[in-house]
């Protein structure tokens, strides 16, 4: 049992808690939730009706430590009448930051060339050797220009960005900040240099990047994702990528997570695989807890939530 205090509320609350950085099995989650009145999540936890049901009509509101809600059955969620919290804006620098990183990274040849430096392939300068892509003069495609596809290209602007492309349900004001020119997705694959895909994953995202994506691609063209695994299909990615029909692509998030050691993917020179880190600082996994625990104290307080989703 634990007393929380916030603002002028005093919350006599019992707690209970995974204590562990690995994911709750789904058994335990099942009996741990029953009758509660909130549930703090992450977005490994499927919350769907077995998890809702099991949770009986005492739930009122359901806080993830993360922005995605893909995990989250809304449906059924928004039936029920449940709150949800999430946390938007706070993970938008560290991601946009991770996925420049990535998109230099797999652009560049970094992987490979600091396993060159360990192996002993590095026998001398060469003048073609490891040769990548670089971003000065080039077209950039964002798909999804949301608070993190705004950030991305914020960032890749002042490397010498010449054209800037995104695509999404509809343009944006504030794409002027970044002279971003609102193409259909086929244009954009078309004509970028670099794809880099941030928007949420739903249905009509769910395997956007496929075979006939792919094949329209350039192929000196990059493939970036940092949104969710499954807007792509691993399967035609794999082919574009070991046929030549694209340069590269970098990957933070995978189907599944983590990505089996044996999966065709990691065989490939020209795929950089990170293990979902995008927004993996410090400073931001502590402000995104915070939030968490704020969004479910005023979830069950009653009171405005400091980022609820509109559901
Ligand atoms: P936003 O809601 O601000 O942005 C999502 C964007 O997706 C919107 O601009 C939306 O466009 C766009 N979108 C939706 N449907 C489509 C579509 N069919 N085609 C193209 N674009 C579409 O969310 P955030 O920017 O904060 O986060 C985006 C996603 O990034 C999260 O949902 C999460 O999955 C992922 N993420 C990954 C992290 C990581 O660690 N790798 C870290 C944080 C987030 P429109 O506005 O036109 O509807
Ligand atoms: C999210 O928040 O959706 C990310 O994937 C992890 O921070």
């Amino acid at each position: 049992q634990l007393h929380l205090r916030k603002c002028y509320s005093l919350l006599r609350c019992n707690l209970s808690v995974w204590d562990s950085d690995e994911p709750v099995p789904r058994a335990e989650l099942l009996k741990g939730v029953a009758d509660a009145h909130g549930l703090l999540c992450l977005l490994s936890d499927k919350i769907d009706a077995e998890v809702l049901n099991a949770a009986g009509p005492n739930l009122k509101v359901i806080s993830t430590l993360s922005v995605g809600f893909d995990h989250l059955a809304i449906d059924e969620i928004k039936k029920r009448g449940i709150r949800v919290g999430y946390t938007p804006d706070v993970l938008t620098d560290a991601t946009a930051e991770l996925t420049v990183a990535l998109l230099l990274a797999t652009a560049r040849r970094l992987p490979e060339g600091v396993e060159e430096v360990k192996n002993g392939g590095w026998s001398t300068w060469k003048p073609l050797w490891l040769c990548g892509y670089g971003l000065s003069g080039s077209t950039v495609g964002v798909i999804g220009l949301g608070r993190i596809g705004l950030a991305i290209a914020r960032r890749l602007k002042p490397f010498g960005v010449k054209r800037l492309l995104y695509t999404g349900r509809q343009p944006k004001p504030q794409a002027q900040e970044v002279d971003g020119e609102y193409v259909p997705l086929d244009t954009l694959v078309r004509e970028s240099d670099f794809v880099v895909v941030s928007c949420s994953l739903a249905p009509d995202t769910q395997s956007l990047c496929d075979k006939t994506f792919f094949s329209k691609m350039k192929k000196t063209s990059i493939f970036i994702n940092t949104s969710r695994g499954a807007v792509v299909n691993q399967e035609d990615l794999f082919e574009a990528l070991s046929s030549g029909q694209i340069a590269a692509a970098g990957l933070d998030v995978t189907t599944p997570e983590p990505l089996p050691t044996s999966h065709p993917l990691l065989t490939l020179k020209n795929c950089v695989v990170l293990p979902h880190i995008g927004s993996a600082t410090y400073s931001t996994r502590g402000v995104m807890s915070a939030l968490t625990a704020n969004n479910l104290l005023a979830g069950l307080t009653g009171s405005e939530m400091p980022s609820e989703l509109k559901l």
